[in-house]
């Protein structure tokens, strides 16, 4: 296939460009760095906090799909993941590219957004201990990222494209298993942390299964 992977840098987006390689699709890859990237890959230079139509409109015309893993690197950087994902979603309509698969959060099924002024108090996949222990102190620190991704969440859902949104709870650096467990429209019960190469397989593999497409799928290990 033709990919398009935004955030390519990324801890999952570089996991993304790895794997896409490996399965032999066909990689143009979107970087505020593009000297980080691979060689195999067609490079495309954009910062999505600020309005790149061109470069956009290059990296996602002619694609049969576009990942995004993109996320803030500090505080200072929240509200990326909706400002960017607006920029990717309107490229995509202008070129005609329906597929796209992007990264939130397991807690954000229980935050607010404009879309959805009131959520569910709990994910149907949490159990005891996420619902009453981790989930309110978790969402209490982090609630402008998680404010953010559920904006993303709603510019999809108005979008009109053909969208995954996959919800990882902690993400860790460990290797890959392939194994990990999934969930589709609610959290995988007691699953605590995820791998980002596991995230990354998992968006890969959702390419292949339209009954994902305008879904939230949660994943743990
Ligand atoms: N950390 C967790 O435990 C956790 C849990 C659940 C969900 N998440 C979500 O998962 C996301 C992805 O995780 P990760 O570990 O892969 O994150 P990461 O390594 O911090 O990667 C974030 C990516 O976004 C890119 N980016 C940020 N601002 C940009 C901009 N203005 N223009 C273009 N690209 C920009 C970064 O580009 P550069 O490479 O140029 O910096 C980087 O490639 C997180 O951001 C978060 O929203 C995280």
């Amino acid at each position: 296939m033709k990919l398009t992977i935004f955030a390519a840098t990324g801890g999952i987006g570089g996991h993304l460009v790895g794997q896409a390689i490996a399965a032999g699709h066909d990689v143009t890859a979107v970087a505020r760095n593009p000297a980080a990237l691979p060689a195999a890959v067609r490079a495309v230079k954009a910062d999505l906090a600020t309005a790149q139509p061109a470069a956009l409109a290059t990296a996602v015309s002619g694609a049969d799909a576009v990942l995004s893993a993109l996320g803030p690197r500090s505080r200072a950087e929240y509200g990326i993941a909706s400002t960017g994902t607006r920029a990717i979603a309107g490229a995509m309509q202008a070129a005609g590219v329906r597929r796209l698969v992007v990264v939130s959060a397991a807690p954000v099924g229980t935050v607010a957004s404009p879309r959805r002024p009131r959520p569910p108090k709990h994910d149907p996949g949490d159990g005891f201990v996420m619902r009453h222990l981790l989930s309110p102190v978790i969402t209490a620190a982090l609630r402008d990222l998680y404010a953010d991704l559920a904006l993303m969440e709603d510019i999809l859902a108005d979008s009109g494209l053909d969208w995954t949104v996959v919800r990882p709870p902690r993400l860790t650096g460990r290797a890959g298993t392939g194994a990990y467990r999934t969930a589709c429209g609610r959290n995988v019960r007691r699953g605590l942390t995820v791998s980002r190469s596991d995230v990354a397989h998992l968006m890969l593999a959702v390419l292949a299964q339209p009954e994902t497409i305008r879904k939230t799928i949660g994943i743990a290990n």
